[in-house]
């Protein structure tokens, strides 16, 4: 069954009958809360949603969903230009995107696409239930001695009930690392639930953490429960955890000593059971001195502490990765499964990605998308790899130092990458596989402004 979601009537009238008349079963939703409904009690198979929508939008359907289905394949339905959305969206694990408006053929094949993966992914998941093999979520690629220190830590810290905190920059991995503890705990058939941090506005805190009842506040029309009793017998991963408010930092200290807590608007004690992982970029020792993090809840949260390794201190699982992922994207995207040139491989082994293993991939998805070839050569790579050129010698000249050496080179791959994306910070910062904020504080400190803010 098809749940098709859009506050525009029409819409809702064409896409049904253009896909009834294919042979899909199809519900429709005409907001976001009842598009959430739906879902809630039909068996829906994929719903296609539009973003734009005044009760509720695309991306909040998207994400709440996720807390009862988080398996349910949504195809998201946006206008043009939309590129930050559709980044988010991907992030909460939007399959596709249709823009609009929305040619028949396209419908249909996206339609066709998402379902055959879907049957594809549950048949998968079956097969590994019968042979006893674990989901297939979280296996962490790669066979170099780093990851194999990795899985181990992992594998001992799993069946303990102990907190685990998961360090490592931007895109090493450290979602997986905390859903692969999960599917090795004794929770693994128990919810996964995730928090940003950084995401949550002060005044939601409490709603988010521990949930609220109908008429709690204005917009509170129905009750909902928080992520601490969402994660009950299973595990919360508190994610950016060294970005949490103040605020917060206090509330999550207090259900950590005494593992019960109220909704808004309730007054009954609620326990939970629910084992936290907690991840974040920064150097949570040194918020802790700079007085930005609750020492109290530091230790807490530190009780394993997980590092993940850089990938440019791991080169070596560059090779397996980027054929893992080239797989995945030709499959992903309807190709026919293609391979990379021993040269492309070595090329890609001495970028260095800031971004990490979520660089890397974007990296081979976008070449699995270009290339038309069933072999990716190595001038593929140098094409795909924007600033990336041999050493150069000069660079480096006498008296120069080393520093300012990298940091003319830093200098000079954001400018251009800048310019080759019409200064938009955005485009920029996923071409590069950086975030968007770590971009800007890049260009502080190289002195980097954008065009239009020298004037
Ligand atoms: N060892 C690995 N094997 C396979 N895929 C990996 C591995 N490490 C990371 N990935 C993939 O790279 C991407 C980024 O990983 P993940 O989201 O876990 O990183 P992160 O450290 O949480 O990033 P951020 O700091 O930006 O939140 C994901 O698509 C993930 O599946
Ligand atoms: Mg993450």
């Amino acid at each position: 069954m098809v749940l098709i979601v859009d506050d525009e009537p029409n819409n809702l009238v064409t896409l049904s009958r253009a896909l009834g008349l294919a042979g899909y079963t199809v519900e429709t939703a005409a907001g976001g809360r009842e598009a959430l409904e739906r879902i809630a009690e039909l068996p829906v198979d994929l719903v296609l949603m539009d973003v734009k929508m005044p009760d509720l939008d695309g991306l909040t359907v998207l994400e709440r969903s996720r807390e009862t289905r988080p398996d349910l394949p949504v195809v998201l339905m946006t206008g043009h230009g939309s590129y930050e959305i559709a980044k988010q969206a991907v992030k909460l694990g939007a399959k596709d995107f249709l823009d609009k408006p929305i040619e028949k053929d396209r419908l249909l094949v996206t339609v066709r696409n998402a379902l055959a993966l879907r049957s594809l992914e549950l048949e998968n998941a079956e097969l590994r239930r019968a042979a006893g093999v674990g989901p297939a979520g979280a296996d962490l690629v790669g066979a170099g001695p780093a990851m194999a220190r990795l899985r181990e830590l992992v594998r001992r810290a799993a069946p303990s009930e102990g907190r685990v905190l998961v360090t490592g920059e931007n895109g090493t991995g450290k979602e997986l690392v905390a859903r692969a503890i999960h599917e090795q705990s004794r929770r693994a058939d128990r919810p996964f639930v995730k928090l940003n941090c950084a995401a949550v506005p002060a005044e939601l805190i409490e709603s988010e953490l521990f949930g609220h009842e109908r008429g709690a506040f204005t917009g509170a029309a129905t009750a909902r429960r928080g992520k601490f009793e969402l994660a009950d017998g299973g595990t919360l991963l508190l994610d950016e955890v060294g970005d949490m408010q103040p605020a917060m930092q206090a509330k999550v200290l207090r259900v950590l000593q005494e593992g019960e807590f109220e909704r808004v608007g309730g007054s009954v004690t609620v326990r939970t059971d629910a084992r936290v992982i907690a991840a974040t970029n920064k150097d949570l020792a040194a918020e802790v001195t700079a007085g930005r993090f609750r020492e109290d809840l530091y230790y807490r949260l530190n009780v394993v502490p997980i590092h993940v390794p850089a990938l440019r201190d791991r080169r070596e699982d560059v090779p397996d990765l980027a054929v893992r992922f080239l797989a995945e994207a030709c499959a992903r995207n309807g190709r026919r499964p293609m391979t990379f040139a021993r040269e492309a491989l070595a090329a890609l082994q001495v970028h260095d990605y800031p971004g990490n293993v979520r660089e890397l991939r974007n990296l081979v998805e976008r070449m699995a998308i270009l290339s038309d070839g069933p072999t990716v050569g190595a001038d593929e790579v140098a094409a795909a790899l924007p600033g990336a050129r041999r050493p150069r010698v000069d660079r480096f000249r006498e008296g120069v130092g080393f520093h300012a050496a990298v940091e003319e080179a830093e200098r000079e791959v954001i400018l251009g990458a800048l310019a080759a994306h019409g200064e938009n910070i955005a485009e920029t910062a996923r071409v590069l596989g950086l975030e968007r904020s770590h971009l800007y504080k890049k260009m502080r400190a190289l002195g980097i402004r954008r065009g239009e803010e020298e004037r």
